[in-house]
């Protein structure tokens, strides 16, 4: 009973932010994000270690309590189907820094959740796998698949499919690290900060599901002007929710919103790019592969960006041992 899968951090071009139901992590919206290639989580997990109780290792370090705590909470969920699985040993390793808005939650549960899965004597369905993986994060359901991945809400349960296969649409993205820090108030405490105390949490609710079908419609028409128009529009709506919180969250530092403006610079002399920014200070330029090393040299040019990344669209969570 043991196995290793690997998976990629994905990037919400419609974003989640807000929970409808905080014990089973429903989210409040659907989203859409593209799966990248580059950088990716790979995890083996071992069942027949011995162990007393679950163990993470993570690049090779034993994980602090919390993250410990939260592989736990993941494994026990599989235990509701097989109560009899024993004590897992979980060394997991991300190619990019942890926990700094580079979405290493989403490819770390979808790395996981695929690698416990393959090692069972008899797997978990599909429908099950999603749940899981998204009780452990709302993110990390949209790491199982590669290219255009919708999660869509249905009923009291959410649904994860691939939209457009990478191939069909080849975009880059090229990451812009203006920090290497843990981000100070997470995802999870975010989100939860807004739905409670910001005013615009209710018009950022409302306006997702006309944004989902303007991502629909631009992806199925590869239409890039029009993903640029509203994957700008919510990243810019979940901030703005976001920092109207009280106290108000406030993710970007100064180099996150230089490279903000870089990118409009860009594409309003005919690059096509467009910028996203998750729960942390990096931006990611979302651009055509043509436009990739002129968005790279002009974000790696800005004083305080750390590190540049490239990547393209990747594949869904895999089993690459068992
Ligand atoms: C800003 O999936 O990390 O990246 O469900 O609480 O674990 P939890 O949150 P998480 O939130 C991701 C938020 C985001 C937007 C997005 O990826 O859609």
């Amino acid at each position: 009973m043991r196995a290793t899968a690997i998976a990629h951090p994905n990037i919400a071009l419609v974003k989640y932010w807000g929970k409808v139901d905080l014990t089973r992590n429903l989210p409040a919206v659907g989203s859409i994000s593209i799966t990248l290639d580059t950088l990716a989580t790979t995890t083996r997990v071992d069942f027949d270690s011995g162990a007393d109780s679950d163990q993470l290792f993570l690049d090779g370090d034993r994980a602090s309590a919390e993250r410990t705590s939260r592989v736990r909470v993941c494994l026990d969920l599989f235990r509701r189907f097989r109560p009899d699985l024993p004590a897992a040993v979980v060394e997991s390793e991300n190619s990019f820094p942890t926990a700094a808005g580079l979405a290493s939650s989403a490819s770390g549960f979808a790395a996981l959740v695929t690698a416990v899965n393959a090692a069972l004597e008899s797997p978990l369905g599909a429908d099950r796998l999603v749940e899981i993986a998204r009780r452990c994060s709302g993110s990390s359901p949209r790491s199982l698949c590669g290219g255009f991945v919708e999660l869509a809400l249905v009923g009291d349960s959410t649904t994860v499919r691939s939209i457009l296969d990478r191939r069909d649409w080849p975009l880059d993205v090229v990451i812009a690290v203006t920090s290497k820090a843990a981000k100070t108030v997470g995802s999870t405490d975010g989100m939860e900060l807004t739905r409670t105390t910001s005013p615009f949490y209710h018009a950022w609710v409302t306006r997702s599901p006309g944004d989902l079908e303007a991502a629909r419609t631009a992806i199925a028409a590869g239409d890039f002007e029009a993903l640029a128009a509203v994957a700008e529009a919510s990243c810019l709506a979940m901030h703005a929710a976001a920092m109207a919180a009280r106290p108000g969250l406030v993710y970007w530092n100064g180099a996150t919103v230089e490279g903000l403006h870089r990118v409009r610079e860009l594409r309003g002399g005919g690059t096509p790019v467009f910028f996203t920014i998750d729960a942390g200070p990096q931006l990611k330029a979302v651009c055509e592969p043509g436009a990739t090393d002129r968005v790279a040299a002009a974000l790696a040019e800005i004083p305080g960006v750390v590190e540049v990344i490239r990547c393209g669209l990747g594949d869904g969570a895999m089993v690459v041992e068992a």
